[in-house]
């Protein structure tokens, strides 16, 4: 039986103070996440139940109970405060997917500190604008990450503290450098968290806009209620479940969901730091008996290239529940998965700067495939006229996806950027930036993004980002980077750029270019093809007009081109 039962109830009377009261929580308590996916799992008597299951490249594995990772989390806060590190100060995570980016996160929240976590194949140059944004205090990391923050060092007179926490002793530390190990550490049993109280800040996530530098998304403790509720009702979490999230907690799913939600519910959870591999992945399931997974589109679709075949080596008749966010889930993954696997996909929408789901599949609900599903309850939905900004009245027309601001786990603000913050507020609703239509019986379709961000495998990249990149090349005299269709990613990056005059467009510059932002940028960033251009097309005043190259890869008509060559 599931948590949610149905729709129309779970909606007409709905409060978020159900989250409170089963978290025990009132008006005004102190509140720390750190605190609710440790000791209180502790106190319900689950000390001794499994929290991780961890698999590393090549197949180590690492068991933590609940104990375990409330001593880890400990230990690692009161390293941390040893070092002088303060409430609301911030900490980056920098690290590949393993136990101590989760166990590392939770200790940071436990001291009050702001956990910044960022996806571990960011180049130096996108790590130092994040860590600049934020003003860094101190990063956790390993030897295979240390060398980009080495390059940038000198660059943040703010960052006092590089922790390295699997240092071998083989090369002296340098300056500001020092080695923590979580096995050799003495382990803390009893620890005072900080006090934080509802809006104290939490977690610091970065996110790419269309123009300008990455935003820092701020999130607060009171984002539990959120994110416990949810995770709880949509993807049905039991006590007996074994969960497996694939998302990296250098993204929101990964947080909000790889770490918060299910261990507020003290759900068991395994974590693969590998790769995407097919055959990988369903071994894993297989091995650890998953039952609840939520993976991503381009995930789901990597998996229906690698045939029906594979899937009938292992036995996945663990699984129970599955759901899918990040990117459109295409009706054929639906259908694929339900065929195939036995089970359909759930798809739920919803942001870094949502905190938490927005509109969703609930189990039990009818899945209309290709539907983003229903607002979650407490959540106030609408599609706007572009023009007005007033709620579209009629079934199937498509318009900006609005909600009404207030739940839980919304965002707070941009850090150091309550413009741009503001600029998402319209005619009292928060524009996440999408467009989508809502049908008769009020399932939401997506339709596309609003802005120029390109979402690759689901990951979102910035187009200012990467040109920004490539000007810096000495041979680049101007960029312009769009969306370019994929079967697999659904988009990848592509550059168009203009060569400095005498410079002489061939090949191997090409290949010259893409090693020289592959080291700034990350994997994900980095463009498929460069494509070069006598002229960029651009508006009088000089703009240069990405929507037009973006037009001509999706073979789309261009359209009015007189309103295009208007400044927008
Ligand atoms: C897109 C990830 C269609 C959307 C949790 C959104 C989706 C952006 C879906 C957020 C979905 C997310 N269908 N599009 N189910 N889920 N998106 O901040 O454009 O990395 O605004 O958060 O991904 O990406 P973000």
């Amino acid at each position: 039986m599931s948590h949610f039962g149905s729709y129309e109830d779970r909606v007409k009377d709905f409060d978020w103070s159900i989250a409170e009261k089963e978290l025990e929580y009132n008006d005004g308590d102190v509140i720390n996440i750190g605190w609710y996916c440790t000791d209180r799992i502790c106190q319900m008597g689950k000390g001794e139940k499994t929290a991780l299951l961890w698999e590393g490249f090549g197949g180590t594995e690492k068991k933590f109970t609940f104990n375990d990772i409330r001593i880890a989390s400990n230990t690692i806060g009161s390293f941390l405060r040893e070092l002088g590190v303060k409430n609301e100060d911030r900490v980056c995570l920098f690290m590949d997917r393993i136990p101590e980016l989760y166990l590392g996160f939770l200790g940071v929240l436990k001291i009050g500190a702001v956990a910044q976590p960022l996806f571990s194949a960011f180049g130096d140059e996108s790590l130092f604008v994040r860590l600049d944004n934020a003003q860094t205090t101190a990063i956790i990391t390993t030897r295979k990450h240390v060398s980009k923050v080495r390059k940038i060092v000198e660059k943040m007179p703010y960052l006092k503290h590089i922790i390295i926490v699997d240092y071998d002793g083989k090369k002296p530390l340098r300056d500001r450098e020092v080695a923590f190990s979580l096995e050799e550490a003495t382990p803390v049993e009893e620890f005072e968290c900080f006090p934080t109280t509802a809006e104290s800040p939490s977690v610091l996530h970065y996110t790419s806009g269309t123009t300008g530098q990455p935003k820092g998304v701020k999130h607060v403790h009171y984002s539990l209620i959120s994110q416990y509720l949810t995770a709880k009702w949509v993807l049905d979490l039991h006590d007996d479940d074994i969960y497996w999230c694939t998302a990296d907690p250098g993204w929101v799913t990964g947080t909000s969901y790889g770490i918060i939600g299910v261990w507020s519910l003290g759900v068991t959870q395994c974590v693969l730091d590998s790769g995407f591999s097919a055959d990988a992945w369903y071994k894993f399931i297989d091995k650890h008996r998953v039952t609840v997974w939520y993976s991503a589109p381009t995930a789901i679709r990597s998996l229906m290239k690698a045939g029906a075949e594979i899937v009938k080596n292992n036995d996945l008749s663990s699984l129970r529940h599955l759901a899918s966010v990040g990117e459109p889930l295409n009706a054929e993954a639906v259908v694929w998965s339900q065929e195939v696997l036995g089970k359909p996909f759930h798809d739920t929408y919803w942001q870094t700067e949502t905190g938490s789901m927005m509109l969703v599949n609930f189990p039990g609900m009818k899945v209309k495939p290709g539907s983003m599903g229903r607002p979650f309850p407490g959540i106030t939905a609408v599609v706007l006229d572009p023009e007005s900004l007033e709620p579209i009245k009629e079934p199937g027309r498509p318009g900006l996806i609005g909600f009404k601001p207030g739940w839980p786990a919304m965002m707070r603000t941009y850090w150091n950027n309550e413009e741009t913050y503001k600029s998402k507020f319209a005619n009292g609703w928060y524009l996440p930036g999408d467009r989508s239509s809502i049908d008769t019986d009020g399932y939401f379709w997506f339709t596309g993004r609003d802005d120029d961000v390109i979402n690759t495998g689901g990951h979102l990249v910035s187009p200012f980002e990467v040109e920004s990149a490539l000007l810096e090349h000495e041979a680049v005299a101007e960029s312009a980077v769009v969306a370019k269709p994929d079967e697999v990613n659904m988009e990848v990056v592509k550059a168009f750029v203009t060569l400095k005059p005498g410079v002489e467009a061939t090949p191997e510059l090409e290949l010259k270019i893409m090693n020289f932002i592959r080291k700034k940028l990350s994997s994900i960033a980095m463009p498929q093809e460069i494509e070069y251009m006598a002229q960029l097309p651009k508006t009088r005043s000089g703009k240069i007009m990405r929507r037009v190259l973006q037009a001509k890869e999706w073979g789309e008509e261009i359209g009015d081109t007189s309103t295009l060559e208007d400044d927008e």
